[in-house]
């Protein structure tokens, strides 16, 4: 354990209503179990509201790494002037780093779970986080696919469950989706809710259904684009510009498969068609053999772009490159 200062939270943020202040008041000790993409991301957003933050990881080198790029996230916003040195410095310091469970979420208020998505490991958390933490304690999980009511029915506090969905970079990116487990009580939600627009987010709350409302609409465009790619109706280039430039798109939707990761976007789609069991989210037969053939988008070096370190140049991967579609 490295530990930093604790201090008591202040919550006084300028038109905070009384309600509010009285509820977050009760949330001193916030623990975000997984330090990776999307754990350090939530530690930098709760750190910088001025939360005590511990921040858990089964692997030291993940938690070092976590605090370097919290470091330089913050150090670009003290560029652009919306953080100030100092403030960079008090949010640095009410971060503490763990590796051991128990003591990360001894005296937890609130713990945000963000480990690698998978069914089992959440399982077998949500089953410690159970018996490790106080009674009190709401176990937050920011799963992108996993039902929130299955994780919550493994403990013995489903009502204090519930999910919490940042996007990626969570610094930057204004949505939480907040998803209500079937058991979820209404405080809870009340709570997280008014958490998120702490944070300076803006929280949507849905219901426990396969992919939410997020990746049950945005995977299937994705995978609709991999279908139309494979069917050669267009290529890569052709694909992304019609949805950047026709329906303004910040990204076409190969390149944030790419930039997500296929993997994942194969998880998400095998959970929405095993979950509706419906032929239409069947995941594209492209897709999935280029997961199993290890191309993976950005983390693997290529997916439907390739990827050159150092490069920000977009080049279209060269299987891809038929120019059929081309004069
Ligand atoms: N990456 C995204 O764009 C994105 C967006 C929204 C939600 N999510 C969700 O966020 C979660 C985390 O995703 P990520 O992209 O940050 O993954 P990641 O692979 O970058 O990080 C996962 C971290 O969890 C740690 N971990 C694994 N088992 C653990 C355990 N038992 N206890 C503590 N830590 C453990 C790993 O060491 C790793 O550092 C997943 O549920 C994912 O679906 C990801």
């Amino acid at each position: 354990m490295v530990k930093s200062q604790e201090t008591p939270v202040k919550i006084e943020h300028a038109g905070i209503d009384e309600t509010t202040r009285n509820m977050l008041q009760q949330l001193k000790i916030v623990t975000v179990i997984g330090s990776g993409t999307m754990g350090n991301g939530i530690c930098h957003v709760f750190a910088q509201s001025g939360f005590n933050v511990h921040m858990m990881d089964i692997n030291q080198s993940a938690l070092d790494k976590a605090l370097v790029t919290i470091g330089k996230n913050m150090d670009r916003q003290v560029s652009k002037n919306t953080l100030t040195e100092e403030q960079k410095q008090q949010s640095l310091s009410r971060i503490t780093t763990y590796t051991d469970m128990a003591e990360a979420v001894k005296d937890a208020d609130i713990v945000v779970e963000a480990a690698t998505e998978n069914i089992d490991l959440k399982i077998k958390i949500f089953q410690q986080l159970d018996q490790l933490c106080p009674e009190r304690t709401i176990l937050a999980t920011n799963t992108s696919s996993i039902s929130i009511t299955r994780i919550g029915s493994f403990t013995k506090r489903p009502g204090k469950v519930i999910g919490m969905h940042f996007m990626n970079p969570v610094p930057v990116m204004k949505l939480v989706e907040i998803i209500n487990g079937y058991a979820t009580v209404a405080e809870v939600t009340n709570l997280v809710y008014r958490l998120s627009e702490y944070l300076g987010k803006v929280p949507c709350i849905v219901n426990d259904y396969p992919g939410f409302i997020s990746n049950r609409i945005l995977m299937p465009m994705i995978n609709e684009a991999v279908l139309a790619l494979q069917e050669g109706v267009a290529g890569v280039e052709e694909i992304d510009t019609i949805m950047k430039l026709g329906m303004a798109h910040p990204m076409g939707p190969l390149q944030l498969a790419d930039f997500i990761g296929l993997d994942t976007c194969y998880s998400i789609m095998n959970v929405l068609h095993m979950g509706f069991g419906a032929q239409k989210y069947a995941p594209a037969t492209l897709l999935a053999n280029m997961v199993q053939a290890g191309y993976l988008g950005v983390k693997s070096g290529e997916g439907f772009y390739k990827y050159t370190p150092g490069s920000k140049e977009l080049v279209v991967a060269e299987r891809f490159q038929n120019k059929s579609w081309k004069i």
